[in-house]
């Protein structure tokens, strides 16, 4: 039973070649040489798995259509974690992909009981306005709540026809299979999910089309399950899906060590977009969790370790995006040449300069929101 995921759980999910071995995820790393100019977590290996993403590369490649679906629960500060996944929704519409995407405000109703206006807020103040700053367009973009998807009421009669009827294609033993223990909120959470995922694709949407999910590896059962009950609807006429793909990221380390996530609820966890760049600095100056050595001395004569090192982690994740200089880095470190707190100043000039841009970008993104929103 140790081998299950749990979505809502708080653990982070460590064993990636579980997923592979058990799960049968496939590895990412083949599909990034497919891809035009590839993100950093793609080539890099951030992007670890994939499920059937073969189908959405040919279709970048061919410049055919396709859509980008994924779901945001909305909750605290948007930090670099989120920042991950909204290069990859951006990416993607810069691929000619449609996007659309979901607030899982019925989600966090259920599992994390906010109010709906409280998450409302939370998902435009943080959520849309940080992604408008990054990149994200108002264009191919269909953003919507679960709690309210569209205006057009054919469209919102499909999709929440489309969550009533998914109920069938599952038997509660197969749920507790996937989820262990389970209760109404989450039987709610993963029906409006799978209607999430698969909506697109229905003649009052985009009509059958390829469907990828980027997500975090901890999301891996919902699509597994998604993916199941798309086959067993292929019996119902007009809903025969195209079976949906998905990509897995690995989490961004939180400041406090390799082992542990960014929470919205710590703010010394992470690094949030709106922060200054002074309180960012002083995050990572007595907050990230260094591998260097206990002293200088002990530092030039064994190196640091770059396996448990938060900043060198945010320079590999994210901030120097320059192989070459990231690996000269690596060198310096490991070697001891270069100390703990020279790799936290290379860190601390690239996020300063990113969190400058970023708020200035997030200004003029407030003026834009409502682009998203009258749909
Ligand atoms: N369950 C997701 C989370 O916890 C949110 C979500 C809702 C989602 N619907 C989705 C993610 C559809 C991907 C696709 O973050």
């Amino acid at each position: 039973m140790q081998n299950r995921i749990d979505p809502w759980g708080s653990e982070v999910v460590k064993d990636y070649d579980k997923l592979e071995k058990e799960f049968g995820m496939e590895p990412f790393e083949p599909m990034a040489r497919k891809l035009p100019d590839p993100l950093v977590y793609m080539r890099r290996g951030v992007i670890f798995g994939h499920r059937d993403f073969g189908r959405i590369a040919d279709c970048i490649r061919q410049e055919k259509p396709y859509i980008m679906l994924t779901g945001l629960m909305p909750s605290g500060k948007f930090h670099l974690g989120h920042k991950m996944v909204a290069d990859q929704i951006i990416y993607y519409q810069q691929h000619r992909g449609k996007v659309y995407l979901c607030v899982a405000d019925i989600e966090a109703y259920n599992m994390r009981l906010a109010s709906l206006p409280e998450l409302r807020k939370v998902a435009i103040e943080e959520y849309l306005t940080n992604y408008i700053a990054l990149g994200l367009k108002p264009k191919n973009c269909d953003f919507y709540f679960q709690s309210e998807r569209s205006k057009d009421q054919g469209k919102a009669n499909a999709y929440y026809r489309l969550a009533g009827m998914a109920a069938q294609k599952i038997t509660f033993n197969e749920m507790k299979a996937v989820y262990g223990k389970i209760s109404p909120g989450k039987i709610m959470s993963v029906m409006m999910q799978v209607a999430d995922i698969l909506h697109p694709e229905l003649p009052e949407f985009e009509g059958r089309a390829p469907v990828v999910v980027p997500v975090g590896a901890d999301q891996d059962p919902h699509l597994r399950l998604t993916r199941d009950i798309a086959t067993r609807f292929s019996t119902d006429k007009g809903y025969e899906f195209i079976l949906p793909s998905a990509t897995y990221h690995k989490f961004m380390p939180g400041l406090k060590g390799i082992d542990t996530k960014m929470s919205s609820s710590d703010p010394y966890s992470y690094i949030a977009l709106t922060d200054s760049p002074k309180l960012a600095k002083e995050k990572i100056m007595k907050y990230a969790f260094s591998g260097g050595g206990n002293s200088v001395e002990e530092h030039r004569k064994h190196g640091g370790n770059t396996k448990v090192d938060i900043p060198y982690h945010m320079l590999f994740y994210m901030f120097e995006p320059d192989d070459k200089k990231l690996a000269k880095i690596r060198q310096d470190y490991e070697s001891g040449k270069m100390l703990t707190g020279e790799l936290k100043q290379i860190l601390v000039e690239k996020l300063t300069a990113f969190l400058e841009k970023h708020q200035e970008a997030r200004k003029k993104a407030k003026d834009s929101v409502s682009d998203f929103l009258e749909k």
